[in-house]
């Protein structure tokens, strides 16, 4: 008798800030869970796990503000080292179908090319740090960083944090690396122009993950 492989699909959603992350995962989720052949769980660093969740309040405090930046990048690995253990690990070996908000990459763009602290580097600890664990697909939810940051201080709900208090420049990088990610991944990553309205992004966005997963969803 054929062996019933039980293994689980880790999708990632990332971008820069004011790219609508938040908003489009929330309209997504709901309309992926309905066609879900498998378990579904939605997450995000730190993930609720009560270890993570004090060092992400360590990394975004504005007061913390004389911190280094490898520092910060340790810490962002540190706290992803224990939300894959707790959480991601678990749900992949149960079969489950993952939407993880922010992983790696998000340490490329920012620790390496926002802080310029370099890509390989920040590679390198996050190698460490997950022992190799990718995600099997990527959407990447672009917008240019004028429109990014307009939409931040426009959306006066959120609150502003250590990272979305940088510079233009700042968040340039971030999403030129972005970029260079995605054109270096392109069968993990798909770029989705973030500039459109919340309901086409999600719409693409939901299309993109059915498509690739047939054997994870229903069709519609
Ligand atoms: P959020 O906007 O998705 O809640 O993320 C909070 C901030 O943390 C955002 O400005 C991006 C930043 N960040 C990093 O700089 N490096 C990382 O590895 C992660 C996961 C987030």
């Amino acid at each position: 008798m054929e062996e019933i492989k039980v293994s689980g699909i880790f999708i990632t959603i990332e971008g820069p800030d004011g790219a609508g992350k938040t908003s489009v995962i929330n309209e997504l989720y709901p309309r992926l869970q309905l066609l879900a052949k498998k378990g579904i769980i939605k997450t995000r660093e730190p993930g609720g796990i009560r270890i993570a969740e004090k060092i992400r309040q360590i990394i975004l405090d504005p007061r913390n503000e004389e911190m280094d930046e490898r520092t910060e990048a340790l810490l962002y690995a540190a706290a992803r080292r224990q939300h894959l253990v707790e959480v991601i690990l678990p749900a992949l070996n149960e079969g489950k179908i993952i939407i993880c908000d922010r992983f790696v990459d998000s340490s490329l763009a920012y620790q390496g090319a926002g802080r310029r602290i370099g890509m390989t580097e920040i590679a390198q600890i996050n190698e460490f740090a997950t022992e190799g664990t990718s995600p099997n697909f990527t959407l990447y939810l672009d917008v240019d960083s004028d429109t990014g940051l307009r939409r931040i201080q426009q959306n006066r709900a959120h609150q502003i944090d250590r990272l979305d208090s940088e510079g233009l420049e700042f968040h340039q990088r971030v999403r030129h690396a972005y970029l260079k990610i995605v054109e270096e991944n392109p069968e993990r990553i798909k770029r989705i122009d973030a500039r459109m309205g919340l309901q086409e992004v999600v719409d693409q966005s939901f299309a993109a993950i059915v498509e690739r997963f047939p054997d994870y969803f229903k069709g519609e």
